[in-house]
This record gives C-alpha cells, sequence and structure tokens, in this order.
C-alpha cells in the first residue's frame, strides 16, 4: 500500500513558518498535519485558523487540521474557510453519553462534507474502536493518536498497534497515526495496517528530512 506521510508542524520551527512548510514540501511531505489545541481539551495551546489560513497561502499541499479541542462543532466553519483540506476532531470532546457523541458526530461530518472537507475522527490510546463504529460508513479517514495529545515528541504507546490492526480488518479508508512515529514506530503502524503517518519531531528534527520521510515510505 502507497504510504503518505504528514509532517506535523509543531515540531518545526515556527519563527520560520513558510521556509519550514517549503522544506517539508520538498522533501516529500504529502500534506501537512497541523495540531489545533485549545487550553481545555489538552493543556496545551497552539495554532488557531489564522495561522491555518496564512498556510493555505503560501503551500499548495493539502492542510490537515487536528482539532484538540472542545466544542469541536463551533469551529469546523472557520477550519474550512481557512482552507484545511481534512479536519479531524476527537470523539472524546464530544459529550457524556454515547448517544450524544455519535449524534454531535453525525452533525459535525455532515457540517465538514457541507464544506467540501474531508472529515476524519480522532481516537486518543485509551479510546476503543467500540466507540466510532457507527460511524465508519460516513467517514474515510480515522486518526488513531499513538501518545496522548498534548504535546509533540513523546514516546509511542505500542498498545495501539492493536487497535490499527482491528479497525484494518473492518475499514478500508484512510487510517493515519499519529505520535511518537519515527522509521520503527511507523513501519510497525504500516505492518498493522495503517497507510498515513503523522510526524514532528522525526521529521523536522533530522539532520536529512528528506531521508527521513523516505523511510517513513519505505514498506520493505
Ligand atoms: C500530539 C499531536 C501530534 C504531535 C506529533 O498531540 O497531535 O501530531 O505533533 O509529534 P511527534 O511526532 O513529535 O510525536
Ligand atoms: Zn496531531
Amino acid at each position: 500500500m502507497k504510504i503518505k506521510v504528514g509532517p506535523s508542524i509543531l515540531a518545526c520551527d515556527f519563527a520560520n513558518l513558510e521556509a519550514e512548510i517549503k522544506r517539508a514540501k520538498d522533501a516529500g511531505a504529502d500534506f501537512l498535519h497541523v495540531d489545533v489545541m485549545d487550553g481545555h481539551f489538552v493543556p496545551n495551546i497552539t495554532i488557531g485558523p489564522g495561522v491555518v489560513a496564512a498556510i493555505r497561502k503560501k503551500t499548495d499541499l493539502p492542510i490537515h487540521a487536528h482539532l484538540m479541542i472542545e466544542r469541536p462543532e463551533d469551529y469546523i466553519e472557520s477550519f474550512a474557510k481557512a482552507g484545511s483540506d481534512i479536519i479531524s476532531f476527537h470523539v472524546e470532546a464530544l459529550g457524556k453519553t454515547r448517544n450524544t457523541r455519535l449524534k454531535k458526530a453525525n452533525n459535525i461530518i455532515k457540517k465538514i462534507k457541507k464544506f467540501n472537507r474531508r472529515p476524519a475522527i480522532a481516537l486518543n490510546p485509551a479510546t476503543p474502536l467500540a466507540e466510532i463504529k457507527g460511524l465508519l460508513e460516513k467517514l474515510d479517514w480515522v486518526l488513531i493518536m499513538s501518545v496522548n495529545p498534548g504535546f509533540g515528541g513523546q514516546d509511542f504507546i505500542p498498545a495501539v498497534l492493536e487497535k490499527i490492526f482491528e479497525l484494518r480488518n473492518i475499514y478500508g479508508g484512510d487510517i493515519e497515526v499519529d505520535g511518537g512515529i519515527n522509521d520503527i514506530t511507523g513501519k510497525e503502524c504500516v505492518r498493522k495496517g495503517a497507510n498515513i503517518l503523522a510526524a514532528g519531531t522525526y521529521v523536522f528534527r533530522a539532520s536529512d528530512m528528506k531521508e527521513a520521510i523516505r523511510r517513513l515510505k519505505d514498506d520493505e
């Protein structure tokens, strides 16, 4: 299967954002993974729609806005209008009961599609697949977190490999894995059925970015 790589700009040099985006494109990035954090759903605060719009002007790479925020339904429009191509939101952010979560997820998916963007649902490491089973036929992209969201540079949690495998058995769409991805953990994810890798530290801090991305895509 062809593997796609989305460098997570959280690990880039933000003072030189334009140059960093260009560096990622020249090194073989398939899209940009943009981590949006609100200081509520996760303890950290990062990027908003204004920065996404600024990035949009500087690249033709697809932008994946990974929303690690509460009330994602309130921000779909601004991230879509800012030029995100893929918008992912967390099932854990959608309320206390499973019914509420499913209902909200369905509405958010509809909203993202209305703006002609691709919806994706994201799952924390501890969240079971059962949470999203009722949604899979409406989605062609699932984001499996392999660290607890909030920060770059954390260690990969191997327990998620089983989840990737289980998901691939029931789902033919794109499976992206995010957190602690390097040439070793990335390969394990691909072996279990993932076809998209988000990687921050491993890509942006590599001495040779092109080689780092090549290794992630190499499925030998
Ligand atoms: C974590 C973010 C990840 C993170 C990945 O909350 O969603 O996308 O930037 O960074 P690395 O690859 O350094 O683990
Ligand atoms: Zn992310």
